[in-house]
């Protein structure tokens, strides 16, 4: 039974050491939010990630997973330590290492031989790892010896427990053979490929992953708004492409654009990082401008639709960055709200988990209870986010409850033709030509508006 000490309780430490503490290690997790800690020890998790409320009691129960603030009490008897800590975008869109030079000062002093590993699962730009070392170094000569080994995260929020456990690969960056093999030991139990590579090898294969995601989404999004202007749908061509074993089917779907915590700050500092070494990064910077235009054009569409977002009441469906997270940074839903505000629109939003979160964010949209609490009365719904819950809308009692009949569906996730069938006007990505906008209805919508109310949800 190794022990482990995981600085950073979020999205990807918690997950590492619930699932580290499933793989039968010790585990104690640090990190700075008293609140946070507090909440984690009663056995909730702050965030909404599927399945891992469930673990962290599991694990705590069994006593192999502990919190604390102190990084003393994470640091005694660690054999590893990972750094799972934030790398926020500075305004020039480099990476901001200063939270992992500062844990690791923190952490300097309360290191004794053996030493234990130190490994960084933060994203962090390509010599992180080495200047991490340095610092080691420069606080005492001693701790030159301590193993700086570079470990990137490529779990998914919404299936992040699975993808710990069953990863399609691991990497591991080390500066000298054999420094990585207790970590390698650790990783063993899941029976996945590891790659061992140099340090330098293992910070930018994360980084370059996430961008080539991003391109393909980016790719496949421009493909999307040729296709809407030739009249073609887009989901064949997808479809056509992804048989390809040369290219293969994920990330070719086309929507509102990527957002989240990592794609949007990881195009973004790989992009710095290639402009400060003199390599121009065209191609990530149309990455970013196809992304940052596509949400513009899910409000094209809309005000095409609408003539003017002016006065008009706007259904938002779907806040999160993608299913199955509450994860709302950079969510291009957010930003879309926000413009139909600026455009004096009103904005009613419905999501399953986010609310809570967003409503803290945008103190002036209507959180609802449900899809249809969110519909009633709006001139036209906007669907943002592909929650399931979505999919299986009954659209003929969504016509009756709206003041107009429009759909527009930032993430194909509607069937077009059944949005027909129930009367509706309706305008996917890329799944050819936008219908002209129905006329403003001259009846006000029937009774059970006024039934479904408007839902406070707590923050
Ligand atoms: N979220 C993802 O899906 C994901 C996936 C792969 C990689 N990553 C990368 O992993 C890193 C962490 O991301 P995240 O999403 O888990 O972040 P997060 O914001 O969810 O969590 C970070 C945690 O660190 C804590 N913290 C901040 N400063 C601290 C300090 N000095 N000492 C101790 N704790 C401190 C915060 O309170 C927070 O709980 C980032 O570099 C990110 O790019 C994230």
């Amino acid at each position: 039974m190794n022990t482990v000490c995981v600085v950073g309780s979020g999205y990807v430490g918690l997950v590492t050491g619930a699932c580290l503490a499933e793989l039968g290690n010790r585990v104690v997790a640090v990190d700075v939010d008293a609140e946070r800690i507090e909440l984690l020890r009663r056995g909730e998790v702050p965030f909404f990630e599927p399945g891992l409320e469930e673990l962290v009691r599991r694990m705590s129960a069994s006593g192999r997973l502990t919190f604390t603030t102190s990084y003393a009490t994470g640091a005694a008897k660690a054999d590893v330590i990972f750094l799972c800590l934030p790398t926020p975008p500075l305004p020039n869109g480099a990476a901001d290492t200063s939270i992992l030079r500062t844990a690791v000062e923190e952490l300097a002093p309360l290191l004794q031989a053996p030493y234990p590993v130190v490994v960084c699962k933060s994203t962090v730009p390509v010599g992180t790892c080495a200047t991490l070392h340095r610092l080691l170094e420069q606080i005492s000569p001693l701790l030159g010896a301590v193993p700086v080994v570079a470990n990137p995260e490529f779990l998914r929020e919404g299936s992040a427990i699975a993808d710990f456990m069953h990863p399609d690969r691991v990497v591991i960056g080390s500066h000298a053979p054999g420094c990585a093999a207790l970590v390698e030991a650790l990783y063993k139990p899941l029976n996945a490929p590891i790659l061992t590579t140099g340090l330098k090898t293992a910070e930018m294969i994360k980084y370059a992953s996430n961008a080539f995601l991003a391109t393909r989404i980016s790719f496949i999004n421009e493909i999307a708004n040729i296709c809407e202007h030739v009249g073609v749908d887009v989901a064949g061509v997808a479809d056509g492409m992804g048989s390809d074993k040369r290219i293969g089917p994920s990330f070719l779907r086309p929507g509102v654009g990527y957002g989240g915590s990592c794609f949007p700050k990881d195009v973004q500092a790989l992009a710095h990082l290639g402009a400060i070494h003199g390599v121009q990064p065209r191609l990530l910077r149309s990455v970013m401008e196809v992304n940052a235009d596509q949400g513009k054009r899910v409000l094209h569409k809309l005000r095409t639709q609408l003539g003017r977002l002016d006065g008009a009441t706007v259904a938002v469906w779907g806040i999160a960055y993608k299913p199955n997270t509450d994860d709302i940074r950079e969510a291009p839903a957010v930003e879309i709200m926000r413009l139909v505000e600026q455009e004096g629109g009103t904005v009613r939003a419905y999501d399953p988990v986010a609310m809570p979160k967003a409503a803290a964010l945008l103190p002036t949209v209507t959180m609802c209870a449900d899809p249809y609490a969110a519909a009633a009365g709006a001139d036209a719904v906007l669907l943002l986010t592909e929650w399931n819950e979505f999919k299986g809308v009954d659209l003929t009692r969504l016509a009756t409850l709206m003041r107009r009949s429009i759909l527009i569906d930032g993430r194909n996730a509607v069937d077009p033709g059944r949005a027909a069938a129930a009367g509706f006007h309706y305008a996917g990505i890329g799944r050819g030509s936008v219908p002209e906008p129905p006329a403003l209805s001259p009846v006000e919508p029937n009774g059970r508006v006024d039934a479904i109310a408007a839902v406070p949800v707590p923050v």
